[in-house]
């Protein structure tokens, strides 16, 4: 089944953001008493973790698991993590307890963080007899130069088919990132991406076209639906 596609755009980018993710939330923990969502990293999402915190205080994140869609190889506390910005914006105001939070350890080697986390959800999948895991939400952002997660155009882990998670050399920072394949992302039920209304409006037509020179372009679930919410 292919996704189903869904285009939103706004003026109230933050709140419609957030309710989105609330709504989602909700619905899987009705559906299933749990609800795993990936974050997103970059600036477009700040706004809408802290307003997420504020409305979804009294969600019951003990069970809400929380991944990262990808993460800078940098120390957690680095002004550059993605963990640093969410613990800011999201886990540390809405108290989500550290067991909910699994986080890809940028601080150490690349390879093994991958493989960890990678291990991970494959544990907790087979424990659920899932082939792989399943996210009920993955939230992705638009780079610039259509990457999503931390896959860039011309990197390695593009053409990944088997591989989870992945330690991915990004040429133009010079530098490695963690970051979930397309194998993970098209696995997820819903994929909610959050575009700012600063982004270049003819990226995002091309995007939307499916014009694969953009990785962002390649995301496209199985069996789930992928919500643009673009603001205005
Ligand atoms: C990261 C993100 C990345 C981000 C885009 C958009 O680690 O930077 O995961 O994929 O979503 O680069 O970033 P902005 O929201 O800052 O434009």
């Amino acid at each position: 089944m292919s996704a189903a596609l869904k285009i939103i755009r706004t003026k109230n980018f933050v709140t419609d953001a957030a309710d989105f993710i609330l709504a989602q939330a909700q619905q899987a923990l009705g559906e299933r008493n749990e609800f795993r969502i990936a974050l997103s990293g970059g600036n477009t999402p700040r706004p809408v973790y802290t307003r997420l915190a504020a409305i979804g205080h009294d969600l019951p994140w003990d069970l809400i698991r929380i991944t990262f869609g990808d993460e800078r190889c940098v120390p957690p506390d680095d002004a550059e993590s993605n963990f640093r910005m969410a613990r800011e914006t999201l886990l540390a105001p809405a108290a989500v307890p550290k067991q909910s939070i699994l986080r890809l350890r940028g601080e150490i080697d690349p390879q093994t963080a991958a493989q960890e986390y990678q291990d991970h959800l494959d544990a907790i999948a087979t424990e659920g007899g899932q082939p792989i895991y399943r996210h009920d939400l993955i939230l992705l952002g638009l780079g610039d130069d259509g990457h999503t997660a931390s896959l860039f155009p011309g990197t390695a882990a593009l053409d990944e088919t088997i591989r989870r998670v992945m330690a991915n050399f990004v040429p133009k920072f010079n530098t490695w990132r963690l970051t979930f394949t397309f194998p993970l992302i098209n696995a997820a039920r819903h994929i909610l991406f959050l575009v700012g209304a600063s982004k270049n409006p003819a990226l995002i037509e091309r995007v939307l076209q499916g014009d694969s020179q953009y990785p962002a372009a390649r995301v496209n679930p199985s069996a789930g639906d992928v919500t643009w919410m673009i603001g205005e």
